[in-house]
């Protein structure tokens, strides 16, 4: 029951949020109503932005964003080829995703902390933040501190094979939750809020990953004010 809410139903709703929800979002300006109405096409929206905060002393977010996004292009790439080892049985690509993935995993960790205590430090920061801007980064901070926790700590590892096989059910619509029934609790809860993460996606300012770099040249205006208040 817990293992089929998590592993079939949860998985199942989140691909379809992302999906879903990142067309929707491409299609209408949803997120701001272009003067009260929705605009169809993302040139509406005026937050399909990352809110740069890079003007309030780039110096000290530069290397940290760096490591951050880099860390992240390492991650994915390192889980599928774990995850497609993992379905094979291919051990070297497993361990190439133990190694791969526990160096972008610390690099984006550095990055994410730093970004978060950062955003808490500056007053400017602090002043232009909203929820959804620490939200994002305590997903990432909290995802990345499982993986590395289970990897590091626990020392624990070949979880990608039913990891992998499990993936393969979902994909080919024969969901089988047994496949990860007896992986570590650690696990459990890195996969699960991974999925969740997944879900919220297209609802925040992470679309902007979508932007770069093909629509990079006619992408929506970015706004760096509130529209609250704003006159219709
Ligand atoms: C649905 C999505 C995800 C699944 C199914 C998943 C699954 C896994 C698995 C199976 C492992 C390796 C465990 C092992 O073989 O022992 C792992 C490790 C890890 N994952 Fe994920 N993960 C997902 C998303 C994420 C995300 C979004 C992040 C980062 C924000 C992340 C960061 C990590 C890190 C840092 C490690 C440790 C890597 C290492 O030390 O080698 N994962 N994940």
């Amino acid at each position: 029951m817990f293992d089929n809410f998590f592993f079939v139903g949860l998985p199942y709703i989140a691909i379809l949020l992302f999906v879903l929800g990142l067309a929707y979002r491409t299609l209408t300006g949803f997120k701001t109503f272009y003067r009260g109405k929705p605009a169809w096409g993302a040139w509406g929206d005026f937050l399909w932005t990352t809110r740069s905060t890079g003007f309030f002393g780039r110096a000290t977010i530069g290397p940290a964003a760096l490591c951050l996004h880099w860390g992240l292009i390492v991650l994915i790439v390192a889980h599928l080829i774990g995850f497609i080892g993992g379905a094979a049985n291919w051990g070297g690509w497993v361990s190439f995703f133990r190694w791969t993935g526990m160096f972008g995993g610390v690099l984006a960790l550095y990055g994410a902390c730093w970004a978060f205590v950062r955003r808490l430090l500056s007053a400017q920061l602090r002043a232009m933040s909203t929820l959804e801007d620490y939200i994002v980064l305590l997903f990432l901070i909290v995802t990345l501190a499982l993986g590395l926790y289970h990897s590091i700590v626990q020392f624990v590892w070949g979880v990608s094979y039913p990891v992998g096989r499990w993936l393969v059910s979902l994909f080919t619509l024969q969901p089988d939750a047994s496949w990860v029934a007896t992986i570590p609790l650690t696990m459990k809860l890195h996969i699960i809020i991974a999925f969740t993460f997944l879900a919220y996606f297209p609802f925040t300012k992470l679309v902007h990953a979508f932007s770069y770099p093909l629509a990079y040249i006619t992408r929506p205006y970015i706004s760096m004010r509130r529209y609250v208040g704003v006159k219709k």
